[in-house]
C-alpha cells in the first residue's frame, strides 16, 4: 500500500447523501437525485424560491419524510432507515413554536425530560445553554414575555440542549422583521460555532445564505444548480438561472468572436465584451454575459476604445441611502441597472432624469455562462 506524505486531518465529512429523490403521490419530483456532502462544524445552506424541495430535503434528513431513492450517512453510518428519534438530529422548525405556558428554563428541558435525562444533568445543560444565548436573566420568562429575537435564540437553545450532531434549520428567522433578522443571523452563527455543531440551514432568502453559510447549494426544481461558497456562487455562477437569483445581474446575449486562452470577446447587440480571461467555449457560441449592477461606472463622458462599454438614456433613478440605483435604457431598448456607490451626500455621478449617460466596466467584472 502507498503511503503518502501525512497530510494534517483537515475536517471530516459529517453527513453524506447520495442520489437522495422524494417523489411525492407518484408523481411531485419534490427532490431529484441530490447528493452532497458536509463537513462537521460546517453551516450549509439549502437556498432557492418557494417550492424547489428544501424543506422535503431537509424533513428527510431528520427521518420524518422516507426517501424514493438514495441514502443518508451520518458519520459513515446508514441512516437512511433510521426512525427520527434515533438519529442524532434535532431540527428547528419553520415556525417555532415554544410551548406558551412554560418558562424559557422549562421550554429548553422540555426534550430532555422526555428522554428521561436526570434531573441534575438538566439543570446543568439548560444553564449552559442559557448562558450561550445570552438568556440566563430571563429563565423564568415566558415566551410572550420575550421579544422575536430571544424567542429565537429559546428555540436555539431548545434545539441544542440534546446535544445533536446536525441541527437542522429550516427558515429560521421568517417570523423576524429585516433588522432584527440580520443581527440575529450573526448570533445564531457565532452560537452555532461555538458549539461546533454541524448544521443545514433552509432559507429562501439569498443575504441569510450568505451571511450565514460556509457553502451554499442553489436549488431550483429540486436539484442543485450550483453548490459552492457564497462568494463563488455569486461572483462565479455557472448558469444564468444561478446568476439571476443570486444579487441583480444585467444578461447580455451574444456570440463569441474572439476566443484566446487568456481572453475571448463576445459580440451582443448592445456592445462588445472583452472578457480578461478564457472560457470554457469556442469562437461561434451563443453564450450569456453576466454582468453585476455595483460593477458599471456611470459617466457623461463616453469611455475610450471599443469594449465594454454603452450608451443610454437615465430612465429611473432609486435612491437606498447608502447606494442609488441607475436605470439606463440602450438604444435596442434594453434597460440595465447600475448601481453607484453614495459617497459623498451629493449625488456623486451628477446624472438625472433624461439625461444621455455611458456606462463601463472593467475586463474581469463579467461572468459568461454558457447555459
Ligand atoms: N406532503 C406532501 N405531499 C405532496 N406534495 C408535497 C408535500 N410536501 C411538499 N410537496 C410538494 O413538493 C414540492 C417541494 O416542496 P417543499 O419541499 O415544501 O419546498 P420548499 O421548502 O422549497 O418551499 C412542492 O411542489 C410541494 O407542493
Ligand atoms: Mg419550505
Amino acid at each position: 500500500m502507498a503511503t503518502g506524505p501525512k497530510v494534517a486531518n483537515t475536517r471530516e465529512d459529517l453527513l453524506r447523501v447520495e442520489g437522495l429523490t422524494k417523489i411525492y403521490d407518484g408523481a411531485v419530483k419534490a427532490v431529484d437525485n441530490v447528493s452532497l456532502t458536509v463537513a462537521t462544524g460546517e453551516i450549509f445552506a439549502l437556498l432557492g424560491g418557494s417550492g424547489c424541495g428544501k424543506s422535503t430535503l431537509l424533513r428527510m434528513l431528520a427521518g420524518f419524510e422516507t426517501p424514493t431513492k438514495g441514502k443518508i450517512f451520518l458519520a459513515d453510518e446508514d441512516i437512511t432507515n433510521l426512525p427520527p428519534y434515533k438519529r442524532p438530529i434535532n431540527m428547528m422548525f419553520q415556525s417555532y413554536a415554544l410551548f406558551p405556558h412554560l418558562s424559557v428554563w422549562e421550554n429548553i428541558a422540555f426534550g430532555l425530560r422526555r428522554d428521561h435525562v436526570p434531573n441534575d444533568q438538566i439543570k446543568e445543560r439548560v444553564e449552559s445553554m442559557l448562558s450561550l444565548v445570552q438568556l440566563g436573566k430571563y429563565a423564568q420568562r415566558k415566551p410572550h414575555q420575550l421579544s422575536g429575537g430571544q424567542q429565537q435564540r429559546v428555540a436555539l437553545a431548545r434545539s441544542l440542549a440534546k446535544r445533536p450532531k446536525l441541527l437542522l434549520l429550516d427558515e429560521p428567522l421568517g417570523a423576524l422583521d429585516k433588522k432584527l433578522r440580520e443581527t440575529t443571523q450573526l448570533e445564531l452563527v457565532n452560537i452555532i460555532e461555538e458549539v461546533g455543531v454541524t448544521c443545514v440551514l433552509v432559507t429562501h432568502d439569498q443575504e441569510e445564505a450568505m451571511t450565514m453559510a460556509s457553502r451554499i447549494a442553489v436549488m431550483s426544481e429540486g436539484y442543485f444548480l450550483q453548490v459552492g461558497a457564497p462568494d463563488e456562487v455569486y461572483e462565479m455562477p455557472n448558469s444564468r438561472q444561478v446568476a439571476d437569483f443570486i444579487g441583480n445581474v444585467n444578461m447580455f446575449d451574444g456570440v463569441v468572436e474572439v476566443d484566446e486562452p487568456d481572453h475571448v470577446t463576445v459580440r451582443c447587440d448592445e456592445c462588445v465584451h472583452y472578457v480578461g480571461h478564457g472560457i470554457s467555449g469556442n469562437k461561434g457560441m451563443s453564450v450569456g454575459v453576466a454582468l453585476r449592477p455595483e460593477k458599471i461606472l456611470l459617466s457623461k463622458e463616453r469611455p475610450q476604445g471599443e469594449f465594454n462599454w454603452c450608451e443610454g438614456e437615465v430612465v429611473e433613478i432609486v435612491y437606498f441611502g447608502d447606494h442609488t440605483t441607475y436605470h439606463l435604457k440602450l438604444p435596442n431598448g434594453k434597460v440595465i441597472k447600475a448601481q453607484e456607490i453614495n459617497n459623498t451626500r451629493d449625488l456623486s455621478c451628477g446624472l438625472t432624469w433624461g439625461d444621455r449617460a455611458y456606462a463601463r466596466w472593467n475586463d474581469l467584472a463579467m461572468v459568461v455562462v454558457t447555459q
